[in-house]
C-alpha cells in the first residue's frame, strides 16, 4: 500500500452530525490546507491516468471542481464541469438523478465533449452513488467513453460502486458512513 495514502486519510477531518444529526461529515477542506498530502493526492491520481489517453476529465460540481482541474492540466487533458442546474449559460444536456428525498439535476455543456472522447469523472467522495452514476450516464449518453470515475474518498457502507454497473471505480481512502 503506497505510504501517502495514510496521510491523505488522517488529513481528512470527520464532523459528526453535519448537515444533520447522524451524518458523519467528511470534510476534505482541511486536506487542501496539508499541502504535502494535497499534492499526494492529485500526485495519486496523475501517476494513474497520465498514460491513459485520456482527453476529458469531468468534475462534478462543486468538490470535483477542486481536485478535477490540476489533475486535467497534469494530464494535458480539458475540464469540463458537471454543474447543478441553471448555471451553465450555453446549451445543455441534463440528467436527473435520485437523492435520499426527491431528485436533482445535473447539467454539462452541449459541444463540450466529442463523441468517441475518453473521459475521467472526478469526485471527492461516493456515498450511494447517485452523483457519479448521473455523470456516467450524461457522458454516455453524447458518446463518450468514460474509462473509470475517481473520487479521494468511499463510504463503503453504502454500496455506492453498484450504481456505476461495471464501471470501474478508483478511490484513495475509505470513510465510515
Ligand atoms: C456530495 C459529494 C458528492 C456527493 C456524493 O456532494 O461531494 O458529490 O455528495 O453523494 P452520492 O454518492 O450519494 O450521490 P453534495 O451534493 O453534498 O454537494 P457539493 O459537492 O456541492 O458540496
Ligand atoms: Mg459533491
Amino acid at each position: 500500500k503506497d505510504p501517502r495514502l495514510a496521510r491523505i486519510s488522517s488529513a481528512i477531518r470527520v464532523i459528526p452530525d453535519f448537515p444533520k444529526p447522524g451524518i458523519l461529515f467528511q470534510d476534505i477542506t482541511t486536506l487542501l490546507l496539508d499541502t504535502k498530502a494535497f499534492k499526494d493526492t492529485i500526485d495519486l491520481f496523475v501517476e494513474r491516468y497520465k498514460d491513459k489517453e485520456i482527453s476529458v476529465v469531468a468534475g462534478i460540481e462543486a468538490r470535483g471542481f477542486i481536485f478535477g482541474p490540476p489533475i486535467a492540466l497534469a494530464i494535458g487533458a480539458k475540464f469540463v464541469p458537471m454543474r447543478k442546474p441553471n448555471k451553465l449559460p450555453g446549451k445543455v444536456i441534463s440528467e436527473e438523478y435520485s437523492l435520499e428525498y426527491g431528485t436533482d439535476i445535473m447539467e454539462m455543456h452541449v459541444g463540450a465533449v466529442e463523441a468517441g472522447e475518453r473521459a475521467l469523472i472526478i469526485d471527492d467522495l461516493i456515498a450511494t452513488g447517485g452523483t457519479l452514476g448521473a455523470a456516467l450516464r450524461l457522458l454516455e449518453r453524447v458518446g463518450v467513453h468514460v474509462v473509470e470515475c475517481a473520487c479521494v474518498i468511499e463510504l463503503p457502507g453504502l454500496k455506492g460502486r453498484e450504481r456505476l454497473g461495471d464501471k470501474p471505480l478508483f478511490v484513495l481512502v475509505n470513510g465510515d458512513a
